[in-house]
């Protein structure tokens, strides 16, 4: 009886902490809304904490006088990109990357690079996604990505990044649900992110549980189960 009750503590103890590592953070900025219509649509998809970054001026006019103020702030960056006076300020951020083994950045394009205020954040954060998974989705009018690719990488040089980027340009905006869907087979997300790395870090097969916390032998016909920390509905 002792023993089934230590072998229970420790596989809620195991299912914890494969948690942690299992869960995933969106991170986005979005000035004219199409990544904040991204950001839903992808959680929509998956399960995952959202993280808006904010620029700390509000107000600000970007594309006014022909995009002046964008593309000075992309040239502050640009001149100096180890400077950290060279990144526009955003509001404090409160969220622990320590939560997350996965993070998708979630940015515009702006003048082919990265949108500034996100360029802020992961200059002050990039270095703690070391080792995570991460994915980028870029949204632009028209552009090609590579440039903000190349400032992702300069940002969070030590990322575990998905096997392609995801580019949403305005025309195909409006089936983001098939492209972010098809991203998510192609770069193989569960996989990745999730339940057979666990199982590889571990050692241990995949667990199911039912909500009174009882080892099930297989996947239920229908409702509520966890694999490895995570609730899932069978229907
Ligand atoms: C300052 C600024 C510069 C931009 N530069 C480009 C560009 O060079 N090429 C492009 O295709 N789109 C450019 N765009 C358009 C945005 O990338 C595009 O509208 C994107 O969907 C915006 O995402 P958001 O609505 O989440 O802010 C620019 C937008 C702004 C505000």
């Amino acid at each position: 009886m002792k023993r089934n009750f230590i072998v229970m503590v420790c596989a809620m103890l195991m299912l914890l902490s494969a948690n942690a590592s299992a869960k995933t953070l969106v991170v986005y900025y979005s000035y004219t809304n199409n990544c904040r219509e991204i950001v839903t649509t992808l959680t929509s998809q998956i399960d995952a904490d959202v993280l808006e970054i904010q620029p700390a001026e509000k107000g600000l006019k970007y594309e006014a006088n022909n995009y002046a103020l964008g593309t000075q702030l992309l040239n502050a960056i640009k001149a100096a990109p180890n400077d950290a006076s060279s990144y526009p300020a955003i509001d404090p951020v409160t969220t622990s990357l320590s939560d997350y083994g996965t993070i998708i950045i979630v940015t515009p394009l702006w003048w082919s690079q990265m949108a500034a205020p996100m360029q802020t954040y992961l200059f002050n954060y990039g270095g703690q996604m070391a080792g995570k998974n991460v994915g980028l989705i870029v949204s632009s009018a028209s552009s090609g990505i590579s440039s903000v690719v190349a400032d992702c990488k300069r940002l969070v040089p030590d990322g575990n990044y998905f096997s392609e980027n995801l580019w949403i340009n305005h025309s195909s905006h409006s089936n983001r649900a098939s492209l972010i869907q098809n991203w998510l087979t192609t770069v193989n997300y569960n996989t990745v992110t999730g339940i057979s790395k666990i199982q590889t870090a571990q050692n241990t097969p995949i667990r199911i549980y039912d909500l009174n916390g009882r080892l099930l032998n297989q996947k239920p016909s229908k409702g509520i189960y966890i694999v490895n920390g995570k609730k899932r509905i069978a229907e």
